[in-house]
């Protein structure tokens, strides 16, 4: 027998009896609050895809021994649907979120799909509620596709039943009151991902490990860690997001924009992607060098010492760009220039515009923003 693929045409709708009204904007706050509706499809290793079920937001029935709780078969994405100033609705990159979901699922036996037909699907869904999305610069709909193993039964193997579901939350911007720049702690005691590990996917379990060492910096005052690995402390990523520093040459003025290469310990970020491709076309390459390369944390403290760092920055789909201010290593403060009465520097706050103008619909950027 065939397996049934992914299929958007046959989603079935139910609408809820109580539409809630939208949530004025100054009361959005992170993945708090969800919009009516939810996408639901099931999977059997023996049938395939179920019939896609759009349906009032409720709670899953679950049997406890499903696979999900008991051996972390879950993984998600993160994306955001905005409405454009000529008030349309669209997706940023989804096919980035999908291609990427997919592999995630490839490494955890999860059953694995036809990225545009989700993409379909989710668009079916951002439909329903649409009168929800915030208007607004900041504001938007974050999305959050997730997958499960839901076989019961407490063996480890291969999971046989599946659940997909998306939820969507209305969200603004995650600093209320323009950039706040972040303290961060390099972080060498404990590690997020390392080869041959899983840290490049968006799975649930690189999470959770992670929250403890951040109480632990937190209670020395920094508000996220700065992940390093290996003998030679590479700086591999920021809290959950990706890292980027700014160095530029004493002598010859010459600036480089850095970020740890995709070698399997880092997450592909989609807005790690968009700022690398628009740095690329939009930096002058005389001035500017765009590096996917290790830097360690003595190369940015000694660059700091000699002033050649000028910029550091963490980026994801949840706060776009977070600038940094200060990094905390073995005693030393590492001190990260703003610019005057500001919490950003100028390419910090640059490419966060060039993002922004592109997700709002003020600037088009090739296929970037799905209608
Ligand atoms: C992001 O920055 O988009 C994230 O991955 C954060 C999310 C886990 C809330």
């Amino acid at each position: 027998m065939t397996l049934a693929p992914l299929d958007a045409s046959k989603v079935e709708i139910t609408s809820t009896d109580h539409p809630s009204a939208p949530k004025p904007n100054d009361q959005l706050v992170f993945g708090k609050s969800f919009t009516d509706h939810m996408l639901t499809v099931e999977w059997t290793a023996e049938k395939g895809w179920d019939i896609p079920e759009i349906k009032p937001y409720q709670n899953l029935s679950l049997d406890p021994s499903s696979f999900v709780f008991h051996y972390a078969f879950e993984l998600f994405e993160g994306m955001k649907a905005y409405r454009t100033v000529d008030n349309k609705i669209t997706m940023f990159r989804p096919n980035k979120n999908m291609e990427r979901m997919n592999k995630s699922a490839q490494r955890i036996c999860l059953p694995t799909f036809d990225p545009e037909e989700l993409i379909s699907l989710i668009g079916r869904l951002i439909q329903q509620d649409k009168h929800l999305i915030p208007e607004g610069k900041g504001y938007s709909l974050y999305i959050r596709p997730t997958l499960i193993g839901t076989t019961a039964s407490l063996g480890v193997s291969t999971p046989d039943k599946a659940l997909l579901y998306v939820i969507c939350s209305p969200v603004g911007p995650y600093y209320k009151t323009g950039f706040k720049a972040v303290k961060l702690e390099a972080t060498d005691y404990a590690t997020r991902a390392w080869p041959g590990g899983c840290g490049d996917k968006k799975l649930g379990a690189n999470y959770a490990p992670c929250v403890l060492p951040q109480l632990q910096a937190a209670s020395r005052g920094y508000q996220q860690n700065l992940w390093l690995f290996g003998p030679d402390n590479n700086i591999t990523e920021v809290g959950t997001m990706n890292a980027f520093f700014v160095f530029k040459k004493k002598d010859t003025g010459k600036k480089e924009l850095v970020t740890a290469p995709l070698d399997g310990t880092i997450l592909e970020g989609v807005t790690r992607d968009s700022i690398i491709n628009l740095a690329k076309e939009r930096l002058d390459s005389n001035e500017w060098i765009i590096s996917e390369r290790y830097c360690t944390i003595n190369e940015v403290a000694e660059k700091s010492r000699c002033g050649e760092l000028v910029e550091a920055f963490g980026s994801g789909t949840a706060a776009i760009v977070s600038p940094i201010k200060e990094i905390g290593w073995k005693g030393e403060q590492i001190n990260i220039p703003l610019l005057p009465g500001e919490q950003t520097g100028p390419l910090t706050k640059e490419v966060a515009e060039w993002i922004n103008q592109i997700q709002y619909g003020e600037v088009e950027h090739g296929n970037w923003s799905r209608v």
